[in-house]
């Protein structure tokens, strides 16, 4: 399988991402001449790489309870006692979560030491490890502490997938499917690693020209969150058995419905919408049960909110930021969406 190389600009420089089979081999290749390696990653993902230098594993904890200040001082205290400096790297391998953790603490340890990440699933490899934005949820919300600090390198290897159980795998299919929306292009017909390399170009384009999400901004980083103000919503609200690329699948299939009455977009556009996400086999419309109140409330809550309910939405020139958009037009199309099939 051919290795595809995409180029992120950020951070004043720039980075290689490489998607393809066995990449992780390359390792030792993006490191350079370095002394020692930390690998950070969790006991249940078991895919190994090898740094071809001296190196140490330190896991972190299992899901969102793990993504916690607590862990990032626990890691930097390890590295500190096995002596990591800043001539060494940080090697992530694993989810978002692993390289959101691990990539915060490699931008605080010692004011900053290199990082690489190898996402193993499908959401770190398309979003998560690139761009550069690492962070750790407080018990008053999710991600709400973080830096800015962009890795240097990325290595896609696409033979982690296969160790994903399904919904896991399914669950990645989400922020994939929000890319068919980013650009005019059509991914539907792309062999796996051509469409893996094309959502990551996606992405290098919009971080190059919005690297910090600037407040405000109409079309920079913000448009990455197609889809994310209701799945945010559902996954604040706890209570629905979701995963992140689920409820972003269902977001997306709103996001739509919510343009189509603010006639930015048409039904045709809408059917696209719904062709793509169940072309993925995600859900279309939220678990039975949802209470549309709660995730009314939630979405008003939402970071991005801060002039009025505010939703990434797509129009005649694209996905852009739209905010101020009416309560009532925002619930009629979550009604709409609790009644489809
Ligand atoms: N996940 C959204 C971003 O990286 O900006």
């Amino acid at each position: 399988m051919t290795t595809h190389t995409v180029t992120v600009r950020a951070g004043g420089g720039s980075y290689p991402v490489l998607v393809g089979s066995g990449v992780r081999r390359r390792l030792p290749e993006v490191l350079g001449e370095v002394r020692r390696v930390a690998v950070v990653t969790q006991a249940a993902i078991g895919f190994e790489v090898d740094p071809g230098c001296e190196h140490e594993v330190f896991t972190i904890g299992e899901g969102e309870e793990a993504k916690t200040l607590a862990t990032v001082e626990e890691l930097c205290r390890a590295w500190a006692r096995w002596g990591l400096t800043r001539a060494d790297r940080v090697v992530a391998v694993g989810g978002g979560l692993v390289t959101d953790v691990a990539g915060f603490a490699a931008a605080v340890y010692h004011r900053g030491v290199g990082v690489v990440h190898v996402p193993t699933t499908l959401l770190g490899m398309v979003d998560a490890a690139i761009g550069g934005k690492t962070g750790v949820n407080l018990p008053e919300g999710k991600n709400l502490v973080g830096a800015f600090w962009q890795p240097g390198a990325v290595l896609c290897d696409l033979d982690a997938l296969a160790t994903l159980p399904e919904r896991e795998r399914r669950s990645g299919l989400g922020e994939m499917a929000k890319y068919h929306f980013l650009t005019g292009r059509d991914l539907t017909a792309l062999p796996l690693d051509e469409r893996v390399a094309a959502c990551v170009r996606i992405k290098a384009e919009v971080v190059a020209a919005d690297e910090r999400e600037r407040v405000g901004a109409r079309r920079g980083r913000a448009v990455l969150n197609y889809g994310h103000t209701l799945a945010h919503a559902l996954e604040t609200a706890g209570r629905y058995d979701l995963r992140h690329g689920e409820a972003v699948a269902v977001g997306l299939v709103y996001a739509a419905e919510l343009a189509r009455r603010l006639g930015r977009i048409d039904d045709a556009r809408v059917a696209h919408h719904r062709r793509v996400v169940e072309g993925y086999g995600l859900p279309t419309a939220p678990p039975p049960g949802v209470d549309p109140d709660e995730l009314m409330t939630l979405m008003a809550r939402d970071k991005k909110a801060v002039d009025g309910l505010t939703f990434a939405l797509d129009g005649p020139d694209g996905v852009e930021v739209v905010t101020g958009v009416d309560p009532t037009v925002a619930a009629e199309a979550l009604a709409a969406l609790a009644g489809s099939p």
